[in-house]
């Protein structure tokens, strides 16, 4: 039996190195150590032995049964890919695989920081407003008339008589002057409200970005001269803009400007509605009512201010002809944008 065991213990550990498969190590486990195999049967035949030999036996035998055990289990874990036993080569500065894919912008948020960075560059700097707003700097301080028309409870989301959603950027304006002397340069960009039914080019939250500039002197050509900068920056092509008179209550002259269609160049397509132009913010001198309500004294100062929906150039720019697209948060929306603002 001393044999048979030696015999077992050198050319198990033979058969076992030489599996090289896990299914065959397990048919190696059960024809060793198995309910018939061949350990579990010289186990068996120890009655057989001698009394005075049995012990002895029964160690060795019990011994060869651990260790063929061993082998197998190592070997299958080598097989399953675990340590070999041999130095593996492994690149410890490789970087790990992320836990989830990174993040980016909005498109809405990098529109948004690059048309502030072109403003930064004009020597403009950047302030903000509160989007729950007094009726008063809402409306009232920009020169509104009690009866206006967008004071109506259609346009406006009215918290209560005197608090409102804000309709648009232009009260930061007020709240900026009251605050400063001039002179002043700053844009006020963020969210703003308007009860309107969501279509193609309609949401009732959108972005706006304010601009006022008041010192002495201050004329529409600095105005006009702002706007073209603007667009040559962020357009990077010097399209044509234009004048068109418009009415706002805050502003005298109110104009609103065009910008030759980026679609087109000007010969008329749909995006234009067939002009050739595309109306990107209104604008004006600061009307001498606000100057006065901001504490101003009378004919002191001048200045313009512009207001342009951030949501409608981020269309323009990119070409997106849906702006509920922009709120909606569908990532096989939102990924086209990555890594290209
Ligand atoms: N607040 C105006 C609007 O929402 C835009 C504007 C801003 C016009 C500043 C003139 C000056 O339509």
């Amino acid at each position: 039996m001393k044999e048979t065991i030696d015999r077992l213990r050198s050319d198990g550990g033979e058969r076992i190195a030489a599996a090289d498969t896990p299914a065959g190590i397990e048919a190696l486990r059960v024809a060793l150590l198995g309910r018939k195999g061949e350990v579990t049967l010289l186990l068996r035949g120890l009655k057989d032995v001698p009394a005075d030999e049995r012990p002895a036996m029964g160690a060795a035998l019990n011994r060869l049964k651990v260790e063929l055990g061993e082998l197998l289990d190592a070997r299958q874990q080598e097989l399953a890919g675990g340590a070999s036993g041999e130095a593996v080569e492994m690149d410890l500065t490789l970087p790990g695989t992320p836990p989830c894919p990174v993040g980016t912008n909005h498109p809405l948020v990098s529109v948004l920081e690059s048309i502030c960075d072109i403003f930064y560059g004009m020597g403009f700097s950047r302030g903000e407003g509160p989007e729950v707003e007094l009726d008063y700097y809402n409306f009232t301080a920009l020169n509104f008339p009690d009866d206006h028309p967008a004071r109506d409870i259609q346009d406006t989301f009215y918290i209560n008589d005197k608090v409102c959603l804000r309709t648009q950027t232009s009260p930061v304006q007020v709240r900026y002057m009251e605050r400063r002397e001039p002179p002043l340069a700053c844009v006020f960009p963020g969210r703003v409200y308007r009860n309107e039914t969501a279509d193609a080019s309609h949401s009732a939250e959108f972005y706006q970005i304010e601009g006022l500039v008041v010192d002495t002197d201050i004329s529409m050509a600095d105005l006009k001269n702002t706007v073209d900068t603007f667009v040559r920056n962020f357009f990077g092509a010097a399209e044509p803009t234009r004048f068109r008179p418009h009415y706002f209550p805050f502003t005298e002259p109110s104009v609103e400007v065009d910008m030759q269609c980026v679609v087109c160049r000007g010969k008329g397509c749909g995006v234009c509605g067939q002009t050739g132009w595309l109306e990107i913010m209104g604008a004006g001198m600061v009307h001498p009512n606000v100057l006065k309500g901001a504490g101003y004294p009378e004919d002191k100062y001048t200045g313009f201010a512009f207001g342009m929906g951030i949501d409608r150039i981020a269309m323009l720019k990119y070409g997106i002809d849906d702006i509920r697209l922009l709120y909606e948060n569908d990532l096989r929306f939102l990924n086209q944008f990555r890594g290209v603002l």
